[in-house]
């Protein structure tokens, strides 16, 4: 069985405040893009193996692959084994909920190899215990998501959009960025039940254009830790993106284009940066074999 995890961006990100488990309350939008990393899964008679083709990624028992492959297990009658090589492509530590999608696919993949039976609900329950993306990931497209990101509302998908993805050389754990003093906080919405940028796009792309809803809280602690992120950005505008934000916690800064052509004109002004030309997909996993 060989499955694809889509990475995704944030199209909107507010965070609202700290809770008492240490998780932020969120609103954002996210949007399945069309880089994935491919998942290969070949039955076993026991025993869970993962190679990966990037040797920076630790391939231990700590691995999302690997947590999520025995959370699988846990719900399995009778012993099972799985031998799983992971092609990467997606960066780590981007903003990019890479290493969720792999959680994710392996979830539906081992699902589906052991017969355990699992609904999709189930799945997100035990996903949310691997990331707060994982939920959003089994499903992917276009999904408006409130809490930690787990409770998920339905949003029209996006029309097709063209997006240049920059990748900045260096990792932001996500973690700290929450924990940053710079991180701007929203605060609780008392009377309201959501910002008037979200409730606007819940009801629909046809009323604004996508470029007026980009927002990311995370930018402000983000570009405080890496001053070099917010001149990046404003390069993407200047270059001709009719909006250019950072995705998630960073450090992945993406630019919307009004085609192809011109995201690949767009790209053509980083010579300098690592970057790939994406559009939006309408799921978070996909088998393809
Ligand atoms: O769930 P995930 O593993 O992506 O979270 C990594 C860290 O980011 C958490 O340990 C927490 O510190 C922070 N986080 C948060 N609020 C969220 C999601 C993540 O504070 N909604």
């Amino acid at each position: 069985m060989i499955y694809r995890s889509y990475a995704k961006i944030n199209l909107y990100l507010d965070v609202l405040e700290r809770r008492a488990d240490g998780f932020h309350d969120l609103e954002t939008i996210f949007q399945s893009v069309s880089l994935h990393d491919e998942l290969h899964f070949e039955s076993a008679d026991e025993g869970i193996e993962l190679v990966c083709s990037n040797p920076a990624l630790d391939c231990g028992n700590s691995n999302l692959v690997m947590r999520a492959a025995r959370a699988i297990l846990a719900h399995c009658p009778e012993p099972r084994g799985v031998r799983i090589r992971l092609e990467k492509n997606v960066p780590m530590a981007a903003g990019l909920a890479g290493g969720s999608g792999n959680a994710a696919a392996t979830l539906i993949a081992l699902n589906e190899l052991w017969d355990a039976g699992l609904d999709l609900d189930t799945l997100a329950q035990i996903g949310l215990d691997l990331g707060s993306d994982v939920p959003f990931c089994l499903v992917g497209g276009t999904v408006a998501a409130t809490g930690r990101g787990e409770e998920l509302l339905p949003i029209a998908p996006l029309p097709e959009t063209w997006f240049v993805l920059l990748h900045p050389p260096f990792p932001m754990p996500t973690g700290s960025v929450f924990e940053h003093p710079a991180l701007h906080k929203c605060g609780a919405r008392g009377d309201r039940q959501y910002s008037e940028a979200f409730e606007g796009a819940l009801r629909g792309w046809g009323r604004n254009p996508l470029s007026d809803l980009c927002y990311n809280a995370m930018e402000s602690a983000a570009f405080a830790m890496r001053p070099e992120l917010g001149p990046l950005k404003s390069r993407l505008a200047e270059a001709g993106c009719t909006a250019a934000l950072m995705s998630g916690s960073g450090p992945t800064l993406f630019g919307i284009c009004g085609s192809e052509e011109q995201a690949v004109q767009i790209a053509e002004q980083f010579p300098d940066v690592d970057r790939t030309i994406v559009c939006d997909v309408p799921v978070g996993v996909e088998r393809i074999d």
